[in-house]
C-alpha cells in the first residue's frame, strides 16, 4: 500500500515514506516524516508542530549529493518551491531563485536570457537551494563566485534570515551550511550575474573541445556546449546508473608531501592553491590504487571516472559506504594521502 499523503496547504506529509527515488545513488531507505514543501512561508508551522520541532531535520533537493546509510530517523523536508525573479537588470542582474528549482535549468534559463558565468556549471544535477550548501564546481568554476546571499529559515533562531556571502564562509565543496547540519533550511539564493566576463576555457578539456566544435570566438552557450559534451562523456547519468558525482573531494595536502607525490609519481594531476598547498587529483590516486571499474557485488566504481560511486542495482545504503571505506584505505595505503567523501553521508559511518 503507498503511504499515506496529507495535503497540508502548501505542504504535503508522508509517514514512513520511501527515499529510493529520491536520492541518485538509489539507495533504498525511510523518513520517519517527511514534507513535500510547495510554500516555504508554511516552514514555520509545519516546525511547529511538536512531532516535528523535537525531531532531527534532513533538507533533501533532489537527493544528488547524499548516501544514506540506514532509515531516517527523523523529518526530511523535500523543498519543491518554484520561482525566478529578477530584482535589477542593467550590466548585471540580480536574481532571486526559490531553493526547489533545478539547478540545471535556471543554469540554462540564464543563458537563454543572455547572463554569463554560470556556463561551467551546466548539467549539476541537484537544486539552487542546495548548490551553496557544498558549494559546486565544475570546470574551474565555483557557484560561490556569483552568490550574494542565502535566505534561509533558521532553525535555532526561529526566524528568516539573510546570510550575505562573507557569512557564508565559502570554501573548496565546503560552506558555513556544512558546518551548521541540521540548522538552516534554504528557501532561496541571490544571485549576481554580468551580461559578459571573461570565459573560463583553460581547464579540463573545454578549449580543445571548443576546437572540435569549430567555435574559435566562443560565446557563454558555446562553452556550455562544450561542457555538456565533456560530462556526458565522461561522468556516468544518474537517469541510467545510480551515482552521486564525485564520491570523493580532491584532498589539499601541504607542499612538502605533494612535491613528493609529484616526483614518486609524476602523472599525478595537481593544482596550486592560493594558500600555497596543493590541490592532488582524487581520481587519478583511486585509478592508480586499481579501483576504477571494481564491484563488490551491485556496489562499484564507475569504469568511466574514479571518483564516481555507482550502484548497479541493489546496493545497499552500508555496502556502498563499505566500498568507499575499502577505496579511501586503499589510497591511503599507496599514497598515505586521507580521502574524504563529498556526499553527506547521512546514517551510521
Ligand atoms: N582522472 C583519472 N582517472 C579517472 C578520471 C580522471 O586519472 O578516472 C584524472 C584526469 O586525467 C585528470 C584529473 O584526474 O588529470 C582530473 O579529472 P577531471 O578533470 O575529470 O576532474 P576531477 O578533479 O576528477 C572535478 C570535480 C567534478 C567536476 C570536474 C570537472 C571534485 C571532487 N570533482 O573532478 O565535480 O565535474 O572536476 O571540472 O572536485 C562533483 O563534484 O560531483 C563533480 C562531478
Amino acid at each position: 500500500m503507498p503511504p499515506e499523503r496529507v495535503d497540508m496547504g502548501g505542504y504535503t506529509l508522508i509517514e514512513n515514506a520511501p527515499l529510493a527515488n529520491r536520492n541518485t545513488l538509489r539507495v533504498d531507505a525511510r523518513a520517519t516524516l517527511l514534507a513535500e514543501i510547495r510554500d516555504a512561508a508554511k516552514l514555520p508551522e509545519l516546525l511547529d508542530f511538536p512531532a516535528v520541532r523535537h525531531s532531527r531535520l534532513l533538507v533533501l533537493g533532489e537527493g544528488s549529493n547524499m548516501l544514506f546509510t540506514g532509515d531516517f530517523d527523523g523529518t526530511v523536508l523535500a523543498m519543491e518551491t518554484r520561482g525566478v525573479q529578477v530584482e535589477s537588470d542593467g550590466d548585471s542582474a540580480r536574481i532571486a531563485v526559490a531553493a526547489g528549482e533545478r539547478w540545471d535549468d535556471f543554469v540554462r534559463w540564464t543563458l537563454g536570457q543572455g547572463y554569463a558565468g554560470l556556463e561551467n556549471l551546466i548539467l549539476i544535477p541537484g537544486t539552487v537551494g542546495a548548490a551553496p550548501i557544498q558549494n559546486i564546481g565544475a570546470y574551474g568554476c565555483e557557484v560561490a563566485e556569483f552568490v550574494e546571499s542565502v535566505e534561509a529559515w533558521d532553525t535555532r533562531e526561529r526566524r528568516v534570515v539573510t546570510l550575505d556571502h562573507a557569512t557564508c564562509a565559502f570554501a573548496y565543496r565546503d560552506s558555513l551550511f556544512k558546518h551548521e547540519p541540521g540548522r538552516y533550511v534554504v528557501t532561496a539564493v541571490r544571485f549576481v550575474l554580468p551580461r559578459s566576463r571573461p570565459l573560463r576555457t583553460d581547464y579540463a578539456g573545454i578549449d580543445e573541445e571548443l576546437a572540435r566544435m569549430g567555435v574559435d570566438k566562443p560565446a557563454p552557450f558555446h562553452v556550455a556546449e562544450a561542457v555538456v559534451r565533456l560530462r556526458t562523456r565522461k561522468l556516468p547519468d544518474p537517469a541510467v546508473i545510480g551515482n552521486a558525482g564525485s564520491f570523493f573531494k580532491n584532498p589539499i595536502v601541504d607542499t612538502a608531501l605533494a612535491d613528493a607525490l609529484k616526483r614518486e609519481h609524476p602523472g599525478l594531476a595537481a593544482w596550486s592553491q592560493p594558500d600555497g598547498r596543493c590541490k592532488v587529483s582524487a581520481a587519478w590516486m583511486i585509478e592508480a590504487a586499481g579501483f576504477k571499474g571494481f564491484r563488490e557485488g551491485d556496489a562499484g566504481i564507475s569504469n568511466r571516472h574514479a571518483l564516481v560511486l555507482v550502484n548497479h542495482g541493489h546496493a545497499t545504503g552500508p555496502q556502498l559506504w563499505a566500498l568507499a571505506q575499502q577505496v579511501m584505505h586503499g589510497v591511503h595505503g599507496k599514497f598515505g594521502v586521507q580521502l574524504e567523501p563529498e556526499p553527506v553521508v547521512i546514517g551510521e559511518r
